[in-house]
């Protein structure tokens, strides 16, 4: 199929007044739980982005590079394998690894269409305008939304779609929620179009820790950064500097948890909701688990959303693993 020759740009937003219902009900229900909790989208407005890029080039944080050196060995083969003229990319960001696959998209003169999806509108304007300059030829139909609840809204497909998510960002939903989001995706799939998912594979526990509580505190903004979300959006009156981040890894659930810790006992005020809450000494408010995979796990998983795993791709310290699916 040959490129089309427009280069054009089309950003759709599904949220609205919903959405900040969303963060409202997610706070309210949340933050009276007995144990304090907040879904880990709402880490990502504009500073929470950026932070999380800066994460991303840490050192202690293997992920990112361990999932480029993956994408760049095998970006050619994928592209041949699942004949794809569109990339779709749930929770894009700043699409960086993104290019790897394009760029071989590219090569292979398939590429017509990137479709970024994001709870984060700045990023998904951003990626937009940056991509359409990069290829030209190929045009971009972003979707500001939330992959849980707006993948119908998705553009009908040009041709087969290789749908990726990236960054192992699956691993952020707990897993009954995982299977669910699975299913849902699966849903529209065609029988043409293959899933590229990126999962960070179990490992040495102190490994895990590392990357999510770096030396220089990147990781800590971003955690805490939360609180400042809260502040602005809710009217809340959360004195950040009180508490702390905290990483560990659940051995039994294999996954890691970010933290806020209170430094001390503390009342805060969250005005849009009406609410007051109360922090003992050292009580925790939970922002993110990142679940992380056996391919025996993964596997299963895909099987229990009726995928089926075409393929496993892993670099040579097991640190990470991508895999490409389609509908079993
Ligand atoms: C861990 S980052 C990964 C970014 C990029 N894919 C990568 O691999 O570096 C997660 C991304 O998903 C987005 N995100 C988180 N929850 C989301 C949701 N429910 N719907 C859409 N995007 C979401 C965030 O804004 C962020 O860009």
């Amino acid at each position: 199929m040959e490129p089309i020759l427009d280069s054009t740009i089309e950003v759709r937003s599904y949220l609205g007044p919903a959405d900040e219902r969303t963060l409202a009900d997610d706070v309210l229900d949340g933050l009276t739980r007995p144990l304090k909790e907040l879904p880990p989208k709402h880490l990502y407005d504009a500073r929470g982005s950026e932070l999380f890029d800066a994460i991303c080039e840490l050192p202690e944080y293997y992920q990112t590079r361990t999932e480029r050196l993956i994408l760049r060995t095998q970006a050619q083969t994928i592209v041949a394998r699942t004949s794809a003229v569109e990339l779709v990319e749930l929770g894009s960001g700043s699409a960086d690894k993104t290019r790897v696959l394009l760029d071989a998209m590219e090569a292979a003169r398939t590429l017509r269409r990137y479709v970024p999806v994001d709870v984060s509108e700045t990023t998904v304007h951003a990626v937009a305008e940056r991509l359409v300059e990069e290829y030209p030829g190929m045009s971009v139909h972003g979707v500001v939304g939330d992959f849980e609840r707006h993948l119908t809204h998705l553009p009908s497909p040009l041709g087969p779609r290789l749908f990726v998510f990236l960054g192992g960002t699956i691993g952020n939903f707990p897993p009954g929620s995982r299977r669910r989001f699975l299913r849902g995706l699966r849903k529209v799939m065609g029988p043409d179009d293959h899933l590229l998912l990126g999962t960070d594979l179990v490992k040495d526990p102190r490994i895990i820790e590392a990357a999510y509580d770096d030396s220089a505190g990147v990781t800590a903004q971003f955690n805490l950064n939360v609180l400042h979300v809260l502040n602005r959006e809710l009217g809340a009156n959360f004195d950040v500097d009180r508490f702390e981040h905290v990483a560990f890894f659940d051995r039994k659930r294999e996954w890691i948890e970010m933290r806020l810790r209170a430094t001390e006992q503390q009342h805060v005020r969250v005005e849009a909701l009406d609410l007051d809450v109360e922090f003992a000494p050292r009580e925790e408010l939970r922002t993110e688990i990142s679940a992380k995979f056996t391919p025996e796990r993964l596997r299963s998983d895909l099987a229990a959303a009726g995928l089926e795993l075409v393929e496993l791709y892993t670099d040579p310290n097991k640190l990470f693993t991508v895999s490409l699916s389609r509908l079993g």
